[in-house]
C-alpha cells in the first residue's frame, strides 16, 4: 500500500478569499496548501478594474502570514460596462490573469454580473486577441429554469455560441457539476478546460436534502444527481489535461449558512488536498493526482509549474466540527469526518 505521495506543489484555480476579517482568518488555509490561486472578484463592491484589483491584491498579501509563499492571481469581474482597454492594460501590467463571467444574480455577490451576454462580444474579442483567459460561472438565471438544469442550459443558450464565435478564446468552465459539462469540455478544442471542486466529487444532491436540509452541503452550482457525480470523478481521474483542480472554497459564517436564507458556499480550503486525494485513491488513480492538482492548470494558464514539492502521508486527519473565522464559527467541508491522508509540511 502506498504510504506517502510527493507531488509538485499544487495551485487552486478557483477560490474565494473574501476581504476584511474573513480574508485575514482564511487566507492561510489556502496559502498552506497551494502556491498560487485564481482569486474570485465577487467582493462587495466587486473587483471590476485594474485599480481595484491592485488594491485587493495588496490586502491579500498583507493578510498572508509572514514566511508563507503564496501568489494570488487576480481576476476581473465582468459587467455590462467592462472597459476592455482597462482589462487589457491590467493583463499587460501583470495584474490580471483572467476575467470572470457571472451571469447577473447567478450566485453570491453577482448582482453586478452580465445581464446580456451578447453585449460582451467586444470584450471577448479583446480577451481573445490579448490572451486573457475567460473563467465562467456557467448557469442560466432565468426563473423558469429548474435549478438542477441551469448548467446544462447554459451550455446550450450561451457557451456553445461563445466558443464558436471566439474559437481562440481560452475558457475555463468553472466548478462543473454535470455529465453534460464533462461531455461539452471533452468535445471542445484545447482552448476549453474545466475545474472540478472536491465537493462535487464527494457528494450528490442527497447530501443537501436527505435527513433534513443540510446547509453546509449547499453551494452553487448545486450538487446534482449521482450519475453526474460519477461522470465528474471519471473526468477528474482520467488524466485528461482539460480537467484540473479548483476548490471554489467559499467561506461563510455558520450563522450565514444556518439561516432561513442560507448562503451558498462550501469552505473546503483547510483540507482540500486531503479531500481530493481521497477521491483519487477510491478511484484507483493515485498516479493521476499530480496532473490534476499541479500540472494541467499551469499548462492551460501558460504558467510555469511549481518547483517545490509537497508530501501527503497516510496518517489520517480528523476534520474539526468547527473552526473560527471573522469572529464566528465556520464549518469546514468534511466536518467531523476522518480523511485518510494528511498534508505534511
Ligand atoms: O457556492 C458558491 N459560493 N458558489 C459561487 O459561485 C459563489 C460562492 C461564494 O462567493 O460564496
Ligand atoms: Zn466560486
Amino acid at each position: 500500500m502506498v504510504e506517502t505521495i510527493t507531488i509538485r506543489r499544487p495551485d487552486d484555480w478557483h477560490v474565494h478569499l473574501r476581504d476584511g476579517d474573513m480574508l485575514r482568518d482564511c487566507v492561510a488555509y489556502t496559502a498552506r496548501q497551494f502556491a498560487r490561486a485564481i482569486v474570485m472578484p465577487n467582493l462587495t463592491p466587486p473587483v471590476i478594474d485594474t485599480q481595484s484589483a491592485i488594491a485587493y491584491r495588496d490586502r491579500i498579501m498583507a493578510a498572508v502570514p509572514a514566511g508563507m509563499a503564496f501568489t494570488p492571481l487576480m481576476t476581473c469581474y465582468l459587467t455590462d460596462n467592462t472597459d476592455a482597454d482597462d482589462l487589457a492594460r491590467g493583463k499587460a501590467q501583470g495584474v490580471f490573469t483572467a476575467a470572470k463571467l457571472y451571469p447577473a444574480n447567478a450566485t453570491t455577490n453577482s448582482a453586478h454580473g452580465v445581464t446580456d451576454m451578447a453585449r460582451l462580444d467586444p470584450v471577448f474579442a479583446r480577451m481573445q486577441s490579448d490572451g486573457i483567459i475567460l473563467c465562467i460561472h456557467g448557469e442560466v438565471t432565468e426563473g423558469e429554469i429548474d435549478i438542477f438544469d441551469r448548467e446544462a442550459e447554459f451550455i446550450e443558450r450561451h457557451l456553445r455560441g461563445i466558443v464558436s464565435r471566439f474559437p481562440e478564446l481560452k475558457i475555463v468552465f468553472e466548478h462543473i457539476t454535470t455529465s453534460d459539462a464533462v461531455e461539452f469540455v471533452e468535445a471542445a478544442g484545447d482552448n476549453v478546460a474545466a475545474t472540478i471542486t472536491p465537493q462535487h466529487l464527494h457528494i450528490n444532491r442527497n447530501a443537501m436534502l436527505v435527513g433534513g436540509m443540510q446547509p453546509h452541503a449547499y453551494c452553487l452550482p448545486v450538487a446534482k444527481r449521482e450519475a453526474h457525480r460519477l461522470a465528474l470523478r471519471k473526468a477528474a481521474v482520467s488524466g485528461s489535461t482539460k480537467f484540473f483542480l479548483g476548490t471554489d472554497s467559499a467561506p461563510h459564517t455558520r450563522e450565514a449558512k444556518e439561516s432561513a436564507c442560507g448562503c451558498a458556499g462550501i469552505f473546503n480550503a483547510p483540507y482540500a488536498l486531503e479531500s481530493y486525494l481521497a477521491v483519487f485513491e477510491e478511484e484507483g488513480a493515485l498516479d493521476k493526482f499530480e496532473g490534476f492538482a499541479s500540472l494541467h492548470g499551469p499548462a492551460f494558464y501558460g504558467l510555469p509549474v511549481n518547483q517545490e514539492r509537497i508530501t501527503l502521508t497516510r496518517n489520517g486527519v480528523d476534520v474539526p466540527q468547527m473552526l473560527q473565522a471573522a469572529g464566528s464559527d465556520i464549518v469546514p467541508f468534511h466536518a467531523g469526518q476522518r480523511l485518510d491522508w494528511t498534508l505534511t509540511l
